[in-house]
């Protein structure tokens, strides 16, 4: 099958995401306050080699340069994200004027260049002193991100239409709060399902704060969605699968959309009424304009006694001698294609735009070049795929590739590279891969794929 950007039609959403503090560094620059970040790098053993963000890609720094790269790249998005630490340095009270100026540079530098900004509001880097009161276990962080979110909108509504509330809130809960393999490395369940309660309240209270403050905006949030399938065509694996998509794939999206938590499937959610007050059903939903979906794989689950509350495990990618990134996560295409089905299947779902998809592989510089043929095919196949699903109805507006720059991958550091850009941490030396050079083609209008 060919295809070329045009099959997807004028009004969809091309572009790039990265995150604040994957690549900004500078995390001290110009008054700025610790996050939970800054603060987990530094503990032994959490993150490969004991590598942290403090420099990440320079991007405060380097931000025009890597701004125009995305230009000369034909993007025409770039989701980016704000660290709230930066422009209030202890999470409430004092707002950081020089904070607050970085991102006007970058969110002015973008529009200059024809770029359209698109702002993810918590991209998992909480102000250190909210984590000192509890962090996401403590209710009042509704209270303190919807202070920051009015902040956002007050100094960048005038400019920045595309604004995304959360980061993968399954991802931070889950691996900040209960497994304690994120920041701020906490564990067990009455912790998780905290985080998960407040966090769920901010996804729909800070839609509705937007939608107040600034009524054209675009609003929307993002969910991370693996396609689950059992392991072998059993009871025992078909019901782990189901529980562990339950948990992976819908307790976001639900309580969302008015359906509230997925208790049925998967009882130990019960739980969260030890955390809701009277009206936070209600609180719970919003319409959102669309819904990020962020896939890079699929799951395979099976049956396990020794895990608690689930009774499931998932079998990693080496096990079952599959094509696989340097992550561990099977390479397979029609993943994407089976979440945006499963999603645009909820009733009243908003539009779905891919907010992240890409891949880490094993690049090496040859003579000044990244012949990244791996990642060119796997970024050709996801998006042959969200052409087929939109071929089919699914309403899917958009497809941003994780991620512009050769960046820091949290627990895992540097060593997983997803960029169309390498970057040399050691000179900060910016090179273009064969991936960026194909997205480029790929985006000049008029250019065929298979
Ligand atoms: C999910 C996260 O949003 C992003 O921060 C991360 O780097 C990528 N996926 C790859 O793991």
């Amino acid at each position: 099958m060919q295809f070329s950007r045009a099959d997807f039609g004028n009004e969809f959403h091309w572009g790039v995401s990265t995150a604040a503090y994957q690549v900004e560094g500078a995390h001290l620059a110009d008054g700025k306050g610790l996050s939970i970040w800054d603060n987990f790098v530094q503990k032994p053993g959490k993150i490969y080699q004991q590598q942290h963000a403090n420099t990440a890609c320079d991007f405060y720094n380097r931000y025009k340069e890597d701004t125009l790269l995305i230009k000369e790249l034909n993007i025409p998005n770039h989701r980016f994200s704000i660290s709230w630490s930066r422009i209030i340095p202890e999470g409430t009270g004092r707002v950081s004027r020089k904070g607050i100026d970085f991102y006007n540079r970058l969110i002015d530098y973008t529009l200059a260049c024809g770029v359209e900004p698109w702002i993810t509001l918590y991209h998992w880097d909480l102000p250190q002193a909210l984590q000192d009161e509890g962090g996401w276990t403590n209710r009042r962080v509704v209270e303190w991100f919807l202070n920051y979110v009015s902040i956002c909108i007050q100094n960048f509504g005038d400019r920045v239409k595309h604004w995304i509330i959360l980061n993968e809130p399954m991802v931070f809960t889950g691996a900040g709060y209960f497994l304690g393999v994120h920041a701020p490395g906490k564990k067990g369940l009455r912790n998780f399902l905290a985080a998960v309660h407040h966090a769920a309240l901010c996804q729909a209270e800070g839609g509705r704060l937007i939608r107040q403050l600034l009524p054209g905006a675009t609003i929307g949030t993002t969910i991370s969605c693996s396609h689950i399938e059992p392991y072998r065509k059993i009871d025992k694996d078909v019901l782990a699968a189901n529980k562990v998509d339950t948990l992976l794939n819908r307790l976001f999206i639900e309580p969302l959309l008015g359906m509230g938590y997925p208790v049925n499937d998967l009882p130990v959610l019960k739980r969260i009424d030890n955390f809701m007050k009277p009206g936070d059903d209600e609180r719970l939903a919003f319409d959102m304009d669309f819904i990020g979906i962020q896939n890079y794989t699929r799951e395979l689950v099976r049956h396990s006694y020794l895990t608690p509350f689930v009774q499931a495990k998932i079998i990693q990618a080496n096990k079952r001698k599959v094509k696989a990134t340097v992550m561990n996560w099977e390479v397979f295409p029609e993943a994407i294609y089976e979440v945006l089905k499963k999603y645009s299947a909820y009733p009243n779902i908003p539009k779905l735009i891919i907010t992240e998809n890409g891949a880490a592989f094993p690049d090496e510089v040859v003579d000044g070049n990244i012949a990244d043929g791996e990642r060119v095919q796997y970024l050709n196949d996801h998006i042959k795929q969200v052409l087929r699903a939109k071929n089919e109805g699914v309403n899917v507006g958009g497809y941003f590739v994780w991620t512009l720059l050769d960046n820091f991958e949290w627990a895992e550091g540097y060593y997983p590279t997803f960029g169309l850009v390498h970057v040399n941490h050691n000179t900060q030396e910016r090179i273009l891969k064969d991936s960026g050079l194909w997205y480029q083609a790929f985006l000049r209008r008029g250019h065929t794929l298979k």
